[in-house]
């Protein structure tokens, strides 16, 4: 977000007043402590007046926040006797809350019955403070790594559906060493006596500039940062987010969409597997690892802003050494080991149990998933609008517009028990709640055995 809402409006008016500068600096007068409700930025006050205007708002928002999580999900959450790569367990669903329907009768319902009586339990999920947006950590994260505690807002997902703290890192170069993270968080303390010897100086200094912290939006030196340090610690590394090579599924909101309240959450993706994809963003279908890299840090660490890119100290990445040498080291982040898999990336008969075979035919068969989700990867590099808005009316709440996804990135689906919540902005929960959603986005009229055979087949990925 870079201005106040107010000002954004106007200048569509008024375009050439604005240009000159003079129209905003004398509406941004005007506007004062309400500005900050729009976004983060308002640099005509002191960060002391903007932190005030920040805690003033936190209770509320917060309490506005898990009322909504509360109402759509049981919070209580379950696990099962599945392991993720790193040795967490693997947390059971369905976690959404039924409003007056159970799970067959929502089955029978069309789409337009289900919108009208708001009955679809899996509606886009806001951002904590929507208005607000930003970075934000899981607790996971924030305690061995302090710096990132921001002070306005906290990350609102139960622990019991957030992947490994310090996932498993299996290199496609080097299979024979497994995991070479062995539950350790990989920070610019260690990973220089973890991984030399593995990987090339080029490589290795690739996975520096990713553990190395560079300004952005709320973790930088200016006035509206939303962190209480300035002490040099400030800004954030792609492994805040992406930890250990895969995800901790830190949230942040897109940047390319406008005004706030369509904008969506943003669920952070692992790189694993990155090598063999072709699409990056969920939205954006941006076509190389390395235009990614170089987007991140220019573009989204910054909200899309890039006059605050420059004002904060946006660190331009070198294409040809940096940028490349980073990439180099994602394409090297291989799914996990999935032992019933062949070289087709489809079960073994001999490994796999009954009812994990049956939910490979159904997901090849009658729930269809494979058309979009292909062996061995199980993604098909595509996008697909999947118009679950048919299921819901476009109505605020919490500070965001239940609108469109429009076309989405499909995720590969290899490793996928090690990426719990699912979906681009984390809607889902667990597996079995993507059961129940592509369930009913499909039409498929899945019965409850159905169900449970394509989730243990899913967790064989
Ligand atoms: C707030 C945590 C966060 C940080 C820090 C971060 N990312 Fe990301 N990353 C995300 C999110 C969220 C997405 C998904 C973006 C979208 O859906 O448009 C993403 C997407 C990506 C993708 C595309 C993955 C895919 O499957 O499409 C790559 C590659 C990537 N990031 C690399 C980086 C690099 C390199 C850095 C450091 C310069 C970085 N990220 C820093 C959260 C983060
Ligand atoms: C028409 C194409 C299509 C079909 C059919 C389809 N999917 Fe997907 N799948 C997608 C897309 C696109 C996404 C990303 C959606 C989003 O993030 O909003 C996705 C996401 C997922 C995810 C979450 C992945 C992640 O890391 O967040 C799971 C799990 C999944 N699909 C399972 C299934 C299952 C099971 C079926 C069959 C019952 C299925 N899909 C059918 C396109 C499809």
């Amino acid at each position: 977000m870079s201005m106040p809402r107010i000002i954004r409006r106007t200048g569509l008016l008024a375009g050439a007043l604005v240009a000159s500068g003079l129209l905003s600096l004398a509406l941004l007068a005007q506007q004062g402590p309400v500005a900050s409700s729009y976004g983060p930025t308002n640099q005509t006050q002191t960060f002391a007046q903007i932190k005030a205007e920040r805690l003033a708002v936190k209770a509320e928002r917060a309490k506005a926040h898990t009322d909504l999580l509360n109402s759509r999900y049981d919070l209580a959450i379950k696990t099962g006797p599945n392991k993720m790569s790193g040795g967490k367990a693997v947390p059971v669903g369905p976690t959404a809350k039924l409003a007056g329907a159970t799970w067959d009768q929502l089955d029978k319902m069309t789409p337009a019955q289900i919108k009208e009586k708001g009955l679809f339990p899996y509606k886009p999920l806001p951002f904590p403070d929507h208005a607000e947006g930003g970075m934000l950590f899981p607790e996971m994260t924030i305690k061995p790594l302090p710096r990132l505690v921001r002070f306005d807002l906290d990350f609102d997902l139960p622990e019991a559906v957030l992947p490994d703290a310090a996932p498993a890192i299996y290199l496609t170069t080097r299979p024979d060493l497994g995991d070479v993270a062995k539950g350790r968080l990989i920070t610019l303390s260690n990973y220089y006596e973890i991984f030399n010897g593995i990987l090339n100086p080029k490589q290795l200094e690739g996975l520096r500039l990713l553990l190395t912290q560079f300004p952005q939006q709320q973790f930088n030196a200016t006035e509206d940062r939303r962190t209480d340090r300035n002490d040099g610690m400030l800004g954030v590394t792609c492994f805040d987010c992406h930890v250990n090579g895969h995800t901790n599924r830190a949230t942040h909101l897109v940047g390319d969409i406008r005004p706030q309240e369509f904008r969506h959450r943003i669920n952070t993706p692992s790189l694993r597997g990155v090598n063999i994809q072709r699409l990056f963003g969920s939205q954006r279908a941006l076509k190389t690892v390395e235009d990614f890299t170089e987007f991140e840090q220019r573009a989204a660490y910054f909200d899309g802003d890039i006059c605050m890119a420059a004002k904060k100290g946006i660190n331009v990445l070198e294409r040809g050494s940096q940028v490349h040498f980073m990439a180099e080291f994602m394409a090297l982040l291989d799914f996990p080991p999935a032992s019933k898999l062949n070289i087709y990336g489809e079960l073994d008969p001999a490994k796999a149990t009954p009812s994990e075979l049956r939910g490979e035919a159904l997901f090849n068969g009658k729930a269809q998933c494979g058309r979009c989700h292909p062996a061995p990867y199980y993604t098909d590099n595509s996008m697909h609008n999947l118009q679950a808005e048919r299921f819901y009316k476009q109505e605020l709440v919490n500070g965001m517009m239940m609108a469109h996804d429009g076309p989405i990135k499909t995720f590969p689906l290899r490793g996928t028990k090690d990426s719990p919540p699912y979906l681009h902005d984390g809607r889902c929960f667990t597996l079995e709640d993507t059961v129940e959603y592509f369930n009913l986005v499909q039409q498929l009229h899945l019965t409850a055995q159905e169900k449970q055979e394509l989730a243990s087949f899913m967790r064989c990925l």
